[in-house]
């Protein structure tokens, strides 16, 4: 393995040691030297598999080593300490240690032991590389998962993409449902030709007929000029239909009928045209049940819901949700002038414990604010509006107080009705101070949604 050209290793120690950089050099590896944490956090790239090597015997003080675990927790780079064997009675580098790295050696060592340890750390890391599917054609958006259910997934995206059948996927909102379309689309026979999406649940029921199947000029009043329906539009591509649980019942009608023939007829017009589209539809509601509920025809569902694809929820996919932060944190970093460098450790524990009912969506808008919002360099599980999700052991006295100050004032708004001199005066604070807090937390009216 260490053969291998073109990994990256990251070696950070305060001391020079030309002699181990050399010889991992000419093991293949393409050493970067960091004397610090910044240091690290400014080379590091999350999104490559690479391994680092922390010289704790060269003496890093406590602050730095806490800096160090900021940087160490992407997955995809395998960390190797090298420590003294007095070191490993001190509580934080034990600690170190156990929950960032894949191994340690005790030194004095030979550098073969090292770069075995670096080799193994490296090739473990690697297994958490972020399998990314289908580019979006144009665009930049990539379809994120390591975890079994989102392997599965692909697997199935794969598979159905080879063939024409109606594809239906389920999952709830925010999980990925058009992202998954547009891949099989992608990846399909059909993927010079259009994708036309369509939110059925979005278009009011008495133009749904006109928009899926266009109408010719004069078919009522207001028809001007002939309008080409989306069926239409689809033509030798996909047709994704979007919430398709909410497509009102006389179209659930018409477009079973164009299912049967392969063709339409545009409002108005007489002429038959016909029409080649693959149908995937979608939808986060539960379709059987609004069959046994009468709301949805069941000879459309089985027409529609020939092959299946189940997107699991994001709090079902495991290290993903930390996987997909840091995604998120990569693409849209640049929002702030500060250079954010990841999460602290609360903000990974509370992404954990929090159950995302709007899923991926959800995760991007939370990382994007707190990218916004956050005051240092470190995204906390405050930036993400998650603290009340940290788990008591690891929240920092700091982070309980503030969490129970924004809860007490956020009560008394309530109980005063946004009434800020009454609420100071509970509250036994000053308005300013009062004003103060509010904007820290968040609670001025412009921000939640409350009348201030
Ligand atoms: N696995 C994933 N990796 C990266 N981004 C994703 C993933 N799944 C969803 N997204 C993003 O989340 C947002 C919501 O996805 P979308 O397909 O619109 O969900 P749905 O249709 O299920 O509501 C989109 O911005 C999409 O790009
Ligand atoms: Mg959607």
């Amino acid at each position: 393995m260490a053969n291998d050209t073109g990994r990256t290793l990251i070696y950070a120690s305060r001391k020079h040691n030309d002699g181990l950089l050399s010889f991992l050099g000419e093991q293949g590896w393409q050493v970067v030297p960091a004397k610090s944490a910044s240091d690290v956090g400014r080379i590091l790239n999350p999104g490559i598999t690479s391994a680092a090597l922390i010289d704790l015997a060269s003496g890093y003080s406590d602050r730095e080593m806490g800096a160090f675990e900021s940087c160490m927790q992407p997955a995809t780079v395998g960390w190797v300490a090298a420590t003294n064997p007095e070191q490993l009675t001190t509580t934080s580098i034990r600690r170190l240690i156990r929950d960032y790295c894949f191994d340690y050696i005790n030194v004095p060592c030979t550098n073969d032991q090292l770069a075995h340890a670096i080799g193994h750390a490296w090739g473990m890391a690697s297994l958490s590389e972020v399998p990314v599917i289908t580019p979006q054609v144009g665009g930049d958006q990539e379809m994120v998962g390591t975890c079994e259910a989102m392997q599965q997934l692909f697997r199935t995206i794969r598979k159905v993409a080879n063939t024409d059948a109606p594809v239906f996927i389920s999952g709830e909102s925010g999980t990925g449902k058009e992202l998954s379309a547009v891949a099989i689309h992608e990846r399909s026979l059909r993927a010079k030709g259009p994708f036309v999406a369509i939110n059925c649940g979005a278009i009011p029921p008495h133009l749904m007929q006109s928009e899926l199947f266009g109408y010719e000029r004069g078919a009522f009043t207001g028809a001007n000029a002939r309008k080409i329906g989306r069926v239409e539009s689809a033509n030798g591509g996909t047709l994704f239909l979007d919430e398709i649980g909410d497509l009102p019942i006389e179209s659930q009608a018409s477009l079973l009928r164009f299912l049967q023939q392969g063709a339409i007829e545009r409002l108005g017009g007489h002429e038959v045209i016909p029409v080649n589209v693959r149908i995937i539809s979608a939808t986060h509601g539960d379709l059987e049940a609004a069959v046994k509920e009468g709301r949805f025809r069941m000879d459309l569902f089985h027409r529609l819901c020939v092959l299946r694809v189940d997107e699991p929820p994001l709090r079902a996919r495991g290290q993903d949700i930390e996987i997909l932060a840091h995604h998120v944190l990569q693409r849209f970093k640049g929002d702030n002038h500060r250079k954010i460098r990841g999460f602290t450790q609360c903000a990974v524990q509370a992404m954990y414990e929090y159950h995302w009912p709007g899923n991926v969506r959800e995760l991007i808008n939370r990382v994007r604010r707190a990218i916004v919002m956050a005051d240092s360099r470190m995204i906390s599980a405050k930036d993400l509006d998650l603290l009340p999700w940290v788990p008591t052991l690891v929240r920092t006295l700091e982070e309980i107080r503030a969490e129970a100050e924004r809860t007490a004032i956020e009560q008394a708004l309530l109980r005063h009705c946004h009434r800020l001199t009454d609420v100071a005066a509970e509250l036994g604070i000053s308005r300013i101070t009062l004003y103060r807090l509010m904007c820290r937390y968040g609670l001025r009216g412009d921000e939640s949604g409350v009348p201030a």
